[in-house]
């Protein structure tokens, strides 16, 4: 059960509404709950079984929001700025909700696919090791990638912060390498190669999940995700 007036402000669409606008929406009986005017902005509501009209206009509740994006260079994976423009700011006024969160983090100078949501547990599941959904990165070197690097990340590579999980390197051109790994840690990518004495000029996520970055989304576009989108992220194979 969630709030009357919390839930109809984090609906967000082209024309958000306050939570202040809300409570005079209902102050003024221009929302109903099927069919009765709404006596408090605190009434207790099931959003997935009542509707919700205002002025007679029932809304399309939803519950959460779940978003994909072609992350470009220069924006930071957080809700707060402070080291640039935050990815939230790529999320038009027309898909912006309140509590909207990167599900993960890439780098400022990463690009490729991510998710914003703001949805708590869909994020855990995606990001927990446990879980072992996978995320994958082409990465350019300054260096050839070689078999024994392919190894070290197969054998779980020694960092400061702990033993990374098992990662899958396969070598895709002279500079070039798939990485896929099941875990996040901080700058994981970069870390990993600095152990082997290579650096990371070039990182792009190319899939969470069994979702590849869709073709249909240019760098810097939002859009949101499908229901089978949203499952491929969640698949493990
Ligand atoms: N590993 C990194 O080093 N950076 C990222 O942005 C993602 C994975």
């Amino acid at each position: 059960m969630e709030r009357l007036d919390k839930l109809i402000a984090a609906q967000g669409g082209a024309n958000p509404l306050s939570r202040k606008e809300v409570k005079a929406l209902i102050a003024r009986g221009r929302v109903t709950v099927d069919g009765v005017p709404a006596k408090s902005a605190e009434q207790k509501v099931d959003p997935d079984a009542v509707v919700i009209a205002v002025d007679g206009v029932p809304l399309a509740l939803k519950k959460n929001l779940y978003l994909l994006l072609h992350k470009p260079k220069g924006y930071v994976s957080s809700t707060d700025g402070g080291d640039g423009p935050t990815v939230l700011e790529l999320v038009p006024r027309s898909l912006s909700r309140r509590n909207l969160f990167p599900a993960g983090r890439l780098d400022k100078d990463t690009t490729g696919l991510m998710l914003i949501t703001d949805d708590g547990q869909l994020a855990h599941r995606i990001l927990s090791p446990k879980r072992h959904v996978k995320k994958r990165y082409l990465v350019t070197l300054d260096v050839p990638p070689t078999e024994e690097m392919a190894n070290r990340f197969a054998e779980g590579i020694a960092l400061s912060d702990g033993i990374c999980k098992p990662a899958e390197l396969s070598i895709t051109g002279e500079y070039t390498a798939l990485v896929t790994l099941t875990e996040g840690r901080y700058h994981q990518i970069k870390r990993m190669f600095g152990c082997c004495g290579a650096t990371v000029i070039g990182l792009h996520r190319v899939a969470m999940g069994n979702l590849s970055l869709p073709d249909d989304l240019p760098e810097g576009a939002v859009r949101e995700a499908t229901a089978e989108e949203l499952a491929a992220i969640e698949e493990r194979q």
